[in-house]
């Protein structure tokens, strides 16, 4: 039996990573005022189909959709910012009547081709503010990206900036890129003819090399946007150049995703291969209107935990354990201290201490080897000569009474 295609196992020695790298997103989260936010893994097919929008690759071609046990049409989540804002209108948090920030950290679901850096189940980790369209927001929003992935060590960074307009200039750029694209129809793939005329702003995220070739003389949305969404563009470089931000202007970035109005961002890590954005995101202020709520701005962005972890494993050594090694590690002179030592476990657990034994009666020599590689700070003899206790890495050892242990161990440990 194996994992799905396009699945993956992350095994102990590798999950301390991605603990790190949730944990880190929780404290960096936290620090700009974002709760956590945990919606169901699938959800009504519509919720998707409405905001990612029905002609999207994700869409068309990636969703995991099934009918439920009545018939239902039910969709794995493709992605976040759906089921955050359905969440956010079905309990009726604007009522609370400010900003509502939200994150989360959890698993996604996309049939696409599997390759190194991209999988049919991954996890991301995301925030939404819904509420404000203050470009400090936007600005916020692309800080925070920014702060979580270089308190993780990343460097080599690059954040691509665009905008992309709204209700009024959007269809202005979307008429003038298909004109641009009827000129190239000819010269376009298959899928992107189809898009050219069903929904025109998706072709300029075609991968396929012909297609790159001809948007890089499409019309660029940033000449097509309104007084207002030129002013708030403005704000936002402004803000992030208050905040020493570096970014690089990318006329043609609209992302795969129908949503998205004004600001919409990227950052790549030169460390990865072609599929390289580790996180990217923007403003969908459309999104809550059009799911039948008041009109409210939001902004948010998500980064891929699967990328970020393979970015941090190169040059990273391998410990079996990373930083999770067990305390102490008891060995035994042989199975009649079996009993004492199951005891001795128990209580160094009970007071906070994290302990292991060697279950397999191995000899004293190879139970030194098991501490050894765990990486433990004490190995606990128990055996003829009563209880010696063994600093690993000072390389020293003595002999301790049994009611001395714990705390012996414990003032160690706080030094
Ligand atoms: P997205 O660009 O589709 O945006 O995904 C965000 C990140 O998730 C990507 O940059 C990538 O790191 C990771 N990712 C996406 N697909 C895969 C995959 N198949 N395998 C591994 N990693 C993947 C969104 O999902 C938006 N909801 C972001 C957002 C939030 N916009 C506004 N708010």
């Amino acid at each position: 039996m194996k994992a799905p295609r396009g699945t993956r196992d992350v095994l102990p020695g590798e999950t301390e990573k991605w603990q790190k790298i949730e944990k880190i997103a929780r404290r960096v989260f936290s620090l700009y005022n974002y709760g956590e936010i945990r919606t169901p893994i699938f959800e009504d097919t519509s919720l998707f189909e409405r905001s990612i929008g029905a002609s999207t690759d994700i869409v068309e071609k990636e969703m995991y959709t099934f009918l439920d046990k009545k018939g239902r049409s039910l969709t794995l989540r493709p992605e976040g910012t759906a089921g955050v804002v359905r969440a956010y209108l079905e309990h009726k948090l604007y009522s609370r009547g400010g900003l509502e920030k939200f994150f989360y950290i959890g698993p996604f679901f996309r049939y696409e081709r599997p390759q190194a850096g991209r999988n049919r189940q991954f996890y991301q980790v995301g925030v939404e503010a819904i509420g404000s369209d203050n470009p400090a927001l936007d600005a916020e929003v692309i800080r925070l990206s920014l702060d979580f992935l270089n308190s993780l060590g990343l460097k080599t960074l690059q954040v691509s900036l665009n905008s992309i307009g709204c209700s009024a200039c959007q269809p202005v750029y979307r008429n003038g890129l298909q004109e641009f694209l009827e000129k190239h129809l000819e010269e376009l793939c298959d899928d992107c003819r189809e898009r050219a005329r069903r929904n025109p702003l998706r072709v300029l995220d075609c991968k396929r090399e012909k297609c790159i070739a001809i948007v890089e003389d499409a019309p660029a949305t940033l000449d097509f946007l309104c007084p207002s969404c030129k002013t708030h563009f403005e704000s936002v470089r402004r803000y992030l150049d208050v905040l020493g931000t570096i970014y690089e202007l990318s006329p043609r970035l609209v992302r795969g995703l129908d949503y998205y109005t004004r600001t919409t961002f990227e950052i790549v890590h030169s460390g990865l291969g072609a599929q390289n954005a580790v996180a990217g995101g923007g403003r969908f202020d459309r999104l809550i209107e059009e799911f039948g709520g008041k009109p409210t701005p939001a902004v948010g962005f998500a980064a891929g935990v699967d990328r970020i972890a393979l970015i941090m494993g190169k040059g990273e050594e391998k410990s079996a354990r990373g930083g999770n090694a067990p305390i102490v590690y008891i060995a035994t002179a042989g199975r009649e201290y079996l009993e004492e030592c199951i005891l001795l476990l128990n209580d160094l657990r009970s007071s906070g201490v994290s302990a292991e034994m060697d279950y397999d009666g191995r000899s004293l020599k190879s139970q030194f080897r098991v501490a050894d590689k765990l990486g433990v700070r004490f190995a606990i003899i128990l055996g003829q000569e009563g209880i010696i206790l063994r600093d690993m890495r000072k390389g020293e050892q003595k002999e301790v009474k049994r009611e001395e242990i714990i705390d012996g161990v414990k003032s160690c440990i706080m030094t």
